[in-house]
């Protein structure tokens, strides 16, 4: 029996770095996921792979930032697996830019993916989770929510705000039987990152390589699962020692 046999798993930004490599150990693990993404090719094409290796999957083409989109998301799973047990919220984007230079339409921009779409997917689990007897949310922060850098004020102002969010939600429902937790993870090899930074991001991290998104799937795993059974509202950073420094 796999750790999460026959739970549900709705994974947002599962089609490329952090979110897929999360998708294929939960399903490794018994999962049937359900994998949102903005890329259709990428999503459709993860689906079909999943489900070659008979694999219960669903790839939704959605945008977190629209309301009626993130409803759709939670109707269309209910319909095809009939509940909700884990949210792994978890698209994001990211982008480095001098702040005195940062247009503020391109602050709205990432505050909305970055925020606002993880409170509305945050929002409609918890009413699903609310009907079923509860369930667990893993949000994706970053080690820029729990400390500074130059360059990416929206992003890291997002992403502190990912972490409060989570210890805010985990409190509202800790009795209602609904877990909330956040990843924080480090400089991670995923699409995210610009190929011409990673040698420098990797130079900046203590352990001296840039982490693998598998590292992480197995943080959300664990955050995810009955493995972390009397934890919420915390953070989990697997960041190879950055925020130690
Ligand atoms: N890679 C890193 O170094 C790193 C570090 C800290 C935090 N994170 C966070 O991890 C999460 C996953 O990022 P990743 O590294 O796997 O990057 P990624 O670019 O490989 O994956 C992000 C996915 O989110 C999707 N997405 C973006 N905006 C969306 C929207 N509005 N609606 C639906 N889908 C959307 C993208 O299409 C993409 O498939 C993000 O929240 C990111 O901020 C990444």
């Amino acid at each position: 029996m796999g750790r999460l046999q026959d739970k549900v798993a709705v994974i947002t930004g599962g089609a490329s770095g952090i979110g897929a490599a999360t998708a294929r150990l939960f399903v490794s693990e018994g999962a049937k996921v359900v994998l949102v993404d903005l890329n259709e090719e990428k999503g459709k094409a993860f689906e079909t792979e999943l489900k070659t290796l008979n694999k219960e999957a669903l790839f939704i083409k959605a945008n977190i930032t629209s309301e009626e989109e993130v409803v759709n998301i939670f109707k269309q799973t209910v319909e095809a697996f009939g509940k909700v047990d884990i949210v792994f919220n978890n698209a994001g984007i990211g982008r480095v830019q001098p702040s005195h230079e940062l247009e503020y339409s391109e602050w709205r921009n990432t505050v909305n993916v970055d925020l606002d779409g993880v409170f509305l997917v945050a929002r409609e689990s918890i009413r699903e989770m609310l009907k079923t007897g509860g369930g667990t949310i893993v949000n994706t922060a970053s080690m820029y929510g729990l400390v500074g850098s130059p360059g990416s004020a929206a992003y890291n102002a997002a992403k502190g705000g990912v972490v409060n969010l989570t210890r805010s939600l985990a409190l509202e429902y800790a009795e209602k039987n609904i877990r909330v937790n956040a990843l924080c993870p480090g400089f991670i090899d995923t699409p995210i990152i610009p190929e011409e930074s990673k040698q420098v991001l990797a130079a900046a991290t203590p352990m001296k390589r840039l982490g693998q998104a598998e590292e992480m799937a197995k943080g959300v795993l664990f955050l995810a699962s009955d493995d972390s059974s009397f934890m919420t509202g915390n953070t989990l950073t697997v960041d190879g020692g950055y925020t130690a420094q």
